[in-house]
């Protein structure tokens, strides 16, 4: 076992258009999680982003990206293990495994693959059903305790709960046969750490919808890749409502625009919604806006060029990734063993030394 208190995963999707939601809700929480007396491991998930189609010449240069987008907010890859999905094969293996202990009624309830798969069921990739089963297996091959994540993951990580538990139990004997019962079972029953004010970053032509890759509009969300004039230009076109800012959150509740321009300032500032209504209750959202263009361009313009050198250099960040790699796999390794002899596989002798 690692030396550290916490091991913190979290995982994002190479699918293009990462976005504001993406870093507010869980890249610039991943960098503060580093602060804390804990592994972190962060993972571009791959094998994730093809259960949707991903064109194979674009896919390496997306996998690139958010490995860049990470360096560039501020993750130490020395600290922290940073790597992508397919390079650590325990992630597949424990996949299948938990496929056979998760239940298709549990499955059948997730939101997201409604929502992904759309009206012609039929038609999704079975990789698409059965991806919480796969982000299951990524979190709890490191057998992690702690997830940041953005609101839209709940479900997901309460079926790795879920999945965690029913494997304890199903084979809570041959657990202790095997002498890995550390008295709560042999996954942990992994904490979700979803909050703060950017939790659940709206779009901004309708802040009754999620800020979202996949949104035909461009001009519903801002890119970490988009520019200072593209950024002030966004916020400016961002949908309000006629009222000048309230000054006690209460009074954004029914006004969906506002409530989310307020969260994300709070957010880019590291403060809190009442914080941020302290200072501008009462002003019209011209001024408002002129103030949260400052503060997204001050934040994100030096995010992005970041992001733009770092992919300049691919070697680079490939060293980095197969650095991350190979620290995973030490890490996942001994736990797919103790799972293999768990389930009461005959487990490969070594025959040869490995490198
Ligand atoms: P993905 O790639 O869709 O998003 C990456 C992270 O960004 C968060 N997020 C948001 N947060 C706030 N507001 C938004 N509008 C917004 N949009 C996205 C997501 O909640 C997520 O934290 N299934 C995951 C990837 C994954 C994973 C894992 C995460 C795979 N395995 C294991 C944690 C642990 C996903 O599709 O994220």
């Amino acid at each position: 076992m690692s030396a550290f208190k916490e091991l913190v995963f979290s995982g994002v999707q190479p699918t293009g258009n990462l976005h504001l939601g993406n870093y507010l809700g869980a890249i610039k929480r991943f960098v503060e999680m580093q602060a804390r007396d804990a592994q972190c491991l962060y993972c571009v998930v791959d094998m994730h982003a093809i259960t949707l189609w991903q064109d194979p010449a674009a896919l390496k240069g997306q996998i690139r990206e958010v490995t860049a987008a990470f360096l560039a907010a501020g993750i130490d890859p020395k600290r922290s293990i940073v790597f992508n999905q397919s390079q650590v094969p325990q992630h597949a293996e424990l996949a299948w495994i938990f496929n056979c202990v998760a239940r298709l009624g549990w499955l059948n309830r997730m939101t997201q693959f409604k929502d992904k798969a759309g009206k012609d069921r039929e038609n999704a990739s079975v990789g698409l059903y059965a991806y919480p089963v796969l982000m299951a297996a990524d979190i709890l091959a490191y057998r992690a305790t702690h997830v940041p994540v953005g609101e839209d993951q709940k479900q997901h990580l309460e079926l790795t709960r879920d999945i965690a538990q029913k494997f304890n139990n199903d084979f809570s004997q041959s657990i202790a046969a095997h002498g890995h019962d550390e008295g709560a079972g042999f996954f942990p029953v992994t904490e979700p750490l979803i909050g703060g004010p950017a939790a659940r970053v709206m779009s901004l032509r309708d802040g009754t919808k999620k800020m979202s890759k996949s949104d035909v509009s461009d001009n519903s969300r801002i890119n970490l890749t988009d520019d200072a004039d593209s950024i002030a230009a966004k916020v400016r076109k961002a949908k309000t409502d006629p009222d000048a800012l309230p000054s006690e959150v209460a009074g954004l509740s029914g006004r969906p625009e506002a409530d989310n321009l307020v969260g994300i300032f709070a957010a880019l500032k590291d403060v809190s919604r009442e914080d941020v209504l302290r200072d501008f209750g009462g002003a019209q959202f011209s001024a408002f806006k002129g103030a949260l263009v400052e503060l997204a361009v001050e934040t994100l313009a030096p995010l992005g060029a970041e992001m733009k050198r770092l992919v300049a250099d691919p070697a680079e960040i490939d060293a980095v990734l197969a650095d991350g790699a190979e620290r995973a796999e030490a890490i996942a390794a001994p736990t797919l063993d103790a799972v293999k002899d768990i389930v009461g596989f005959v487990r490969r002798t070594r025959l040869h030394a490995v490198r």
